[in-house]
């Protein structure tokens, strides 16, 4: 007699067989069967081949025994053995509430006191999996994981086609589709802080042709890990693909004692047979429900005074800001760099970064002094930090060199002139807790965190921990330890997750943060392809898209284009145009009247930037009676823009509804103006033009139902 465990969602399944011997392996994964029993039919219509370890398809393939592929789990014994091997003990469901229910398995090493348990949480709504292993050594020694993977996925398909993506500084999210080939292709990461500075651990994975926006057989995965993390691709003997993801196993030995587990992050996965549009609209609902602080709230509008004044401020310039912003009609002041250390003060990346009291210089009466000047003004105080990094110039480094993380006896290497604290060491956990926690408590009405994160580990070594083959995990451990014991606290303060730019972001640090900021690129030309990228996996009610001066694109193409997702400002309010404050001010308040179309509606992408010579896409509410329609020019060639309409989607076949230009700069009219009345049909079928051409660069339409 062989078990069939079936995990399914709504539309999915992922069906596990144990085996006569025990073993527990994948038979079945995509759409959902009517009939669970017949899972067990489908490894027997593939003739690809034999499989010689009989482990092929493993659910969590373990190393050492019979198996000659990649494994999920590679372990040495108490008695220095290291063969593994795993069998099905026993499993259970557990449904916590309506829409969620965990499956766990439980396999035990036959000869070995070694247990590890499998769980698959699943959103059924959403079709989302969270997959994740508990590793436990029951042996009378310490045992060593030498690779200890969050999950281990199998698919059959006849090609498999991998969208993933690079990066650095300012060059966030570039993206390759490329066909795998037989072998393993690895992302991963082990920069060990800001871990997506040259590659994400967010993927998809189009199975037997690359999946279009609403097309396709297509996997989106991703590894919540807020450190180095990895993701084999493994296209098997027998054509298979073989998936295994999960902390990065590289310089990370790690060590168990006697009835000690070790919990893996989750792997989150979702799947759709609908294509790209389908599978992250699914991702967005549950990343909203269920892991984004806040992710069904609002957001505050802001001004930011980084690229306005670099470090260059003191309080009567600040002040000014503050009258700034609540001329520009934003919800709050958000303070950057430079406002803090006194023997090395802040005034450049060079020092104090580490001293975190209030630079006497620039803000003689404090931060206090600035949060009641925005009170005055009526409008919210936020304030930037990176508390866990430190510039060799500054007093933290000179008083605790023992907290920084470098190696005895070697060279430092810096990453903008920074090194990176020792977050495995519970001090200091409580130094950078205490950072934040001391704002707070001085002065209550702060309203928002920026926290930074600029540096990556070079030299890793760890003063305080006793195994080094444990630092890039107990960092991340001590990361979220900090942040937990800082929700505990304040659960409901906005924060914004930034790593010099966007090296830094994940669904496990967005259970701590209400938003991301994407890039340091503000080029809006630029940002329209860097947030279309982010927006396959990240609602844009995450996206933190400030409007500056980067790029030679008029302010409204640049607020256009910062309205797609939260809208801030990074720019000198007092140096605009009376025109171009009059179009920002209006454009302050039109956003106020679509961000619930922004924040929480459905996202359609329409026409992508990578194929046209425009970009355009629009977020559809619930009721499909709102949507608004984001249309960009992104070429400059002569003749290029919208020659065709542009087919609009999500809207409801059979209701009426009127499309509006809004967000017009002052003294310009559109010819779209909302008087005429077209079918939800028509505009799907036929579609609408928004009139884009090089003069004409973008285009933001209102669409409202007609009663
Ligand atoms: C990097 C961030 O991405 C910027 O927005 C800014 O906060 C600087 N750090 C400040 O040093």
């Amino acid at each position: 007699m062989t078990t069939v465990i079936p995990i399914e969602s709504q539309n999915n399944a992922l069906a596990l067989q144990v085996g006569k011997d025990q073993r527990v392996g994948i038979i079945y994964f995509g759409t959902k069967l009517n009939n669970a029993s017949e899972y067990q039919h489908a490894p027997g219509m593939y003739h690809r081949g034999d499989d010689y370890s009989g482990i092929l398809n493993s659910a969590y393939t373990p190393a050492g025994s019979r198996n000659l592929v990649e494994p999920a789990i590679q372990v040495t014994h108490a008695n220095g053995n290291t063969s593994l091997d795993l069998q099905y003990v026993s499993h259970q469901v557990q449904t916590t509430e309506n829409n969620v229910s965990t499956t766990s398995i439980k396999l035990k090493d036959p000869k070995y006191a070694l247990e590890v348990t499998l769980y698959y949480k699943v959103y059924r709504n959403e079709d989302v999996i969270e997959q994740w292993s508990v590793i436990k050594n029951n042996e009378k020694g310490n045992i060593t994981l030498h690779k200890y993977a969050s999950a281990n996925l199998y698919l059959s398909a006849d090609s498999y086609w991998l969208k993933h993506y690079h990066g650095d500084w300012a060059k966030e999210m570039q993206t390759e589709e490329v066909r795998l080939t037989s072998g393993i292709k690895v992302l991963d990461t082990k920069l060990g802080t800001r871990a997506n500075l040259y590659q994400p651990p967010t993927f998809m994975v189009s199975l037997d042709k690359p999946a279009t926006e609403d097309e396709g057989r297509i996997l989106y995965g991703s590894v919540e890990w807020t450190g180095n993390f990895r993701v084999d691709l493994e296209v098997d003997p027998l054509n298979n693909l073989r998936v295994i993801a999960g902390i990065n196993p590289f310089a990370s030995d790690y060590s168990l004692a006697p009835k000690q587990e070790f919990t893996t992050p989750a792997f989150l996965y979702t799947y759709s047979e609908k294509g790209k549009g389908d599978a992250s609209r699914k991702l967005h609902r549950w990343a909203r429900n269920y892991r984004i602080m806040q992710g069904n709230g609002s957001r505050l509008t802001l001004l930011n005074n980084w690229e306005a004044t670099f470090f260059d401020f003191n309080e009567n310039k600040l002040a000014e800001l503050i009258r700034d912003t609540k001329k520009l009609g934003v919800d709050m002041f958000l303070l950057d760099d430079g406002w803090f250390a006194n023997k090395y003060p802040r005034n450049s990346d060079k020092a104090g970064l580490g001293d975190w009291q209030e630079n006497v210089q620039k803000l003689p009466h404090g931060i206090g002094y600035l949060v009641k000047e925005a009170q005055n003004n009526d409008v919210k105080f936020g304030i930037w930090v990176e508390p866990e990094m430190v510039n060799p110039k500054s007093e933290l480094y000179e008083k605790h060199p023992d907290w920084v993380i470098r190696q005895p006896g070697r060279e430092e290497h810096l990453y903008r002139n920074q090194l990176v604290l020792d977050l495995s060491n519970p001090k200091v956990q409580d130094f950078v807790y205490g950072v934040l926690d001391n704002i707070m408590t001085k002065n209550p009405n702060v309203a928002f965190f920026k926290w930074d994160c600029n540096a990556v580990i070079y030299n890793a070594h760890s003063a305080y921990l006793k195994k080094q083959s444990h630092l890039y995990v107990e960092y991340v451990r001590g990361l979220y330890k900090v942040l937990e014991r800082f929700r505990a606290k304040y659960p409901n303060l906005p924060m914004m997750l930034c790593s010099g730019g966007g090296g830094r972001v994940d669904y496990a640090a967005l259970k701590y943060f209400t938003e991301f900021w994407l890039s340091d690129n503000t080029d809006p030309l630029e940002r329209i392809f860097i947030q279309w990228e982010y927006s396959y996996f990240f609602p844009a009610i995450s996206h933190d898209n400030h409007v500056t001066d980067w790029g030679k694109q008029p302010i409204k193409f640049r607020t256009d284009v910062a309205m797609m997702g939260k809208l801030g400002f990074d720019i000198v309010v007092s140096q605009l145009e009376p025109k171009d404050l009059k179009f920002c001010q209006d454009a302050v308040i039109t956003y106020k009247g679509i961000s619930d179309l922004v924040w929480h509606g459905d996202l359609f992408r329409l026409a992508n930037p990578q194929e046209n010579d425009y970009a355009s896409l629009m977020y559809v509410n619930e009721a499909q009676n709102r949507a608004v329609m984001f249309n960009y020019q992104t070429s400059s060639r002569y003749g290029s823009g919208t020659l065709s309409p542009i087919k609009l989607k999500g809207l409801h076949p059979d209701k009426k509804y009127t499309v509006k230009e809004i967000n017009l700069y002052p003294d310009t009219k559109s010819t779209i103006t909302g008087t005429t009345a077209y079918s939800g049909n028509y505009l799907m079928t036929i579609g609408f033009n928004p009139n884009l051409n090089t003069k004409r660069t973008s285009v933001i339409l209102e669409i409202n139902e007609q009663k």
